[in-house]
């Protein structure tokens, strides 16, 4: 324990990031009902071109995983670094640059995805001045972790910050290989790729975007919040490190299951399904040394819903992680992919995983960093936890039910090799499920404003004086 530390951590910047986790939480998800609804009522793209679903659906993608998912990873993951070093932040104005940096970013995607500038990469589809300067808030957010790590003051480095660190240095590479291309104009650039090539590494790109980004980084925080939360060590010290190696290695080599059946060579193809086919078993090792964390806690899962929020993304996270893989598989793939089995994948980690680890996390740590003994209501977070879990049953039954339907619709031919079905008739068998799917995301951001109601009674109600003096008792008592 260290007790002669003279300066709190800094938690400015933590709260920023947390308040606006839940802001974009609350705008990504409603703009994601928005466009489920679209599919359901498509005269709700109003006739506009700004309010299409071609231009807000990219506006989804980019809020909640970079606006809601990046705000969380760089919150909780300044949060983390700080008390497990045992140390603040290296710098705090350039913390405070990663703040208002990123939010520029999110502002300046908002306005220029509705009007139409974009590259046409998924999940990269921001111009290069907004991507240039992506890079520079990243590199910096980088500096920040990393000096922090160098001044700890413990012996060790605690296991969720390698998954932060990896999910940091490996989304910098990403994003500047993947962007390199030739500015035109102000708003244009051309890639510097061409082809199959182009493909490729774009999809090493989406892919490992989903890996470092929507995976590591949300595992740095499942390594630190679980523990905390079931007040219990980790289950395994030492599979979190056969975890962390065994995950990082394989990850990077499966994005070609996103090219199956294309230009790009067999091969590659092949060396991607294996990839993904192992990966199974690093992505099931860390599920389970979560899981076994709770070991002689399961009771605290009765009364704890904040512990509910983080186990079930567990849950989520491991049949995600069993689905991908399957899906990677060519001859299953030949079936699911362009259907809606394969959003149905995407939100049962977007909203099981990556959105329940986040909310759980944030209930841990908003009352800490606002000085507050604990969330202004444990009854509010139970009714979300239960809107968020229904939500994400929905959304995800009906896309397995509209994805393999439209799977086998596409692919049913007469005797004499003509389709049975137009793609019309697919897509009306399609809308029951689309119904579905824009019920069970209301549910889901519903829960968001329960979060927002309950965040703000929390830090209204604060001190910052306690706040100030809980950063110091932090500090002394930090594990
Ligand atoms: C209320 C919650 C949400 C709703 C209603 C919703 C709805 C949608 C809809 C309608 C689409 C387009 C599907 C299509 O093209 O057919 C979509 C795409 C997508 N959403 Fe969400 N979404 C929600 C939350 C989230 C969250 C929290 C994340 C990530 C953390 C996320 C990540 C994505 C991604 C990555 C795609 C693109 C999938 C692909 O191209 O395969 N969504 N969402
Ligand atoms: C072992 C782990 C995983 C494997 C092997 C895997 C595999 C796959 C496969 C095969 C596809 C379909 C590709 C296609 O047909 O186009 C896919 C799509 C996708 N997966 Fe996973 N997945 C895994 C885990 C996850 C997790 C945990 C998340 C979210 C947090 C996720 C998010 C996505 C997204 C966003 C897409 C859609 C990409 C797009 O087409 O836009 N995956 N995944």
């Amino acid at each position: 324990m260290n007790t002669t530390n003279s300066t709190a951590y800094n938690y400015q910047v933590v709260r920023q990031f947390a308040i606006m986790t839940v802001v974009w939480g609350i705008l990504g998800m409603g703009l994601g009902v928005f466009i489920a609804s679209q599919l359901v009522w498509p005269d709700l793209n109003l006739g506009l071109e700004w309010t299409t679903f071609g231009r807000l659906r990219p506006l989804h993608t980019n809020l909640v995983i970079f606006a809601f998912g990046g705000c969380a990873l760089f919150g909780t993951s300044y949060y983390v670094v700080q008390r497990t070093c045992q140390t603040r932040l290296i710098s705090d104005s350039m913390a405070a640059f990663t703040f208002w940096g990123w939010q520029a970013v999110i502002l300046g995607a908002i306005i220029t995805l509705p009007l139409g500038y974009t590259t046409t990469k998924e999940y990269a589809e921001l111009e290069w001045p907004i991507a240039i300067l992506l890079a520079i808030v990243w590199v910096t957010y980088g500096a920040v972790f990393f000096g922090t790590i160098v001044k700890r003051k413990t012996k060790h480095i605690y296991v969720g910050n390698w998954f932060y660190g990896a999910f940091i240095v490996v989304t910098a590479m990403l994003h500047i290989v993947n962007h390199m291309s030739l500015p035109v104009s102000l708003f244009k650039s051309y890639s510097a790729y061409s082809g199959a090539t182009d493909a490729m590494i774009q999809w090493w790109y989406g892919h490992n975007a989903v890996g470092f980004f929507l995976t590591t980084g949300f595992l740095g925080m499942m390594y630190y919040f679980v523990p905390k939360q079931a007040e219990r060590p980790i289950y395994s010290y030492r599979l979190s490190i056969v975890h962390f190696w065994a995950l990082i290695t394989l990850y990077i080599w499966a994005g070609p299951h996103h090219l199956h059946y294309t230009a790009l060579p067999d091969w590659a193809q092949s060396l991607g399904m294996v990839m993904s086919l192992i990966l199974l078993a690093p992505s099931w090792g860390g599920m389970i040394n979560g899981m076994m964390t709770l070991s002689g806690a399961w009771h605290k899962l009765r009364t704890d819903p904040i512990l509910r929020f983080l186990v079930v993304s567990l849950a989520f996270y491991g049949m995600s992680t069993f689905e991908g893989p399957m899906m990677a598989i060519k001859t299953v793939n030949s079936l699911s992919h362009y259907t809606d089995w394969t959003i149905g994948h995407v939100h049962a980690g977007a909203l099981g995983w990556v959105a329940m680890i986040s909310i759980g996390a944030l209930y841990h740590m908003i009352p800490k960093v606002f000085g507050r003994p604990q969330m202004h209501s444990i009854g509010l977070i139970n009714a979300h936890f239960w809107l968020a879990t229904i939500g994400t049953v929905l959304y995800i039954a009906s896309m397995w039910v509209n994805g393999i339907t439209q799977g086998l619709m596409w692919r049913a031919i007469n005797d004499d090799g003509t389709l049975t079905y137009s793609f019309v008739e697919a897509l009306q068998a399609s809308h029951p499920g689309f119904i579905v799917r824009a019920v069970g995301g209301t549910f889901f951001a519903s829960g968001m404003l329960f979060m927002a109601y309950n965040v703000w009674r929390t830090v209204r109600a604060s001190d910052p004086v306690e706040a100030d003096a809980a950063a110091q008792i932090a500090v002394v008592g930090a594990h």
